[in-house]
């Protein structure tokens, strides 16, 4: 292991580069003065999720950015990720104000599961339970019973299997077709997935691969089967952090955004990391593992909605409601599931 740092731990960094100090710098005064939190995914840019450590917010996965922005006492939470992630943010905590840097930022999964399409899906298939995935709308997320992001989903398949439960899942079919690989549960698919996990290629993967035999690969679940089937360690952004850091592996083949290497570079300095393939031989970009949604959110964005309080997330009081039986339960099993894990290692 080449650090025993935590990876929650805040870094302090000396210097911001002098091109973003001011930026840092007006972003931290207003987020004092508007009584305001930064909760960050790990996709976003480098500036964005040092900001948000070093002024107390959160970088995290989905789940926890969740959990984070309900349990703060912040009156105004600014969420750099995308729009899914404000609305879910504001599904939780109806109370305070969920600013985000750019209400065009969203996410292939949410557009590819259009909530009348889904609907007309559901209502075909009453006997199943509906799964969906965070990467969904809040009208999507209102029609269904559970909402799980990728560091939780196959614990609730596998708790909602032992149940006797046939699932719809949607929208990744990617996800979902790991998960049933797993737990054997019995899921119809909605046919959507992310466009930067689709586009790992698995045979320039085992090229690259043989090249480095002594990388371990690490890969997100929104990746194809044929990814997954390579991968060393398979889960979601805060468990591959977790798998840079603890593996004694020296460096590692990662398939998902490269937003997520800010991360383990940090926790794991002395450690090399390679972005897995998305294009095949010959091709000119060897690898364009980054989210252009994500890619919109700069610290500029942040400063400008907290000086004008533009780009507030709003949701429809019914659908927020609905919405919400399906994302609290699945905060309530995280919690459950963290509390046996505690006692279980106790
Ligand atoms: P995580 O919950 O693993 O961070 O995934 C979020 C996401 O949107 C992946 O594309």
């Amino acid at each position: 292991m080449s650090t025993s740092r935590n990876y929650r731990t805040p870094i302090r960094h000396h210097h911001w580069p002098e091109d973003q100090a001011m930026a840092a710098h007006r972003v931290k005064t207003l987020l004092k003065s508007h009584d305001a939190t930064l909760v960050a995914h790990y996709y976003t840019d480098e500036s964005i999720q040092r900001l948000a450590e070093e002024t107390g917010g959160c970088v995290s996965d989905s789940l926890d950015m969740a959990r984070f922005g309900h349990n703060h006492k912040a009156r105004t939470l600014v969420v750099a990720g995308v729009r899914f992630m404000g609305e879910t943010a504001k599904i939780l905590n109806p109370e305070k104000r969920v600013l985000i840097p750019d209400l065009e930022a969203t996410c292939s999964l949410d557009e590819g599961c259009p909530v009348d399409q889904f609907t007309k899906f559901c209502n075909a298939h009453p006997d199943r339970t509906v799964v969906v995935y965070a990467n969904t709308s809040a009208a999507v997320k209102a029609r269904a019973d559970w909402v799980v992001t990728s560091s939780i989903a196959v614990k609730v398949i596998q708790h909602l299997k032992d149940r006797g439960e046939k699932i719809l899942w949607a929208p990744d079919k990617h996800l979902g077709r790991y998960i049933q690989d797993i737990t054997g549960a019995d899921m119809l698919l909605w046919n959507s997935a992310c466009i930067i996990h689709e586009s790992f290629k698995a045979t320039a993967l085992a090229a690259l691969k043989k090249q480095k035999p002594e990388a371990a690969v690490l890969v997100h679940p929104e990746s194809p089967a044929e990814v997954i089937a390579l991968a060393d360690v398979v889960g979601s952004t805060t468990r591959l952090i977790q798998a840079a850091r603890d593996l004694p592996n020296t460096s590692f083949i990662v398939a998902t955004d490269n937003g997520i290497f800010y991360k383990m570079k940090q926790v794991a300095p002395d450690k090399t990391f390679f972005e897995a393939p998305t294009a095949g031989h010959g091709a000119t970009c060897e690898s364009c593992a980054h989210c252009p949604w994500m890619a919109m959110n700069s610290l500029d964005k942040i400063a400008h909605v907290l000086e004008t309080g533009d780009n507030e997330i709003h949701i429809d009081e019914g659908i927020r409601v609905q919405a919400l039986q399906a994302t609290q339960r699945m905060l309530d099993f995280a919690d459950r599931a963290r509390q046996q894990l505690i006692a279980h290692t106790a």
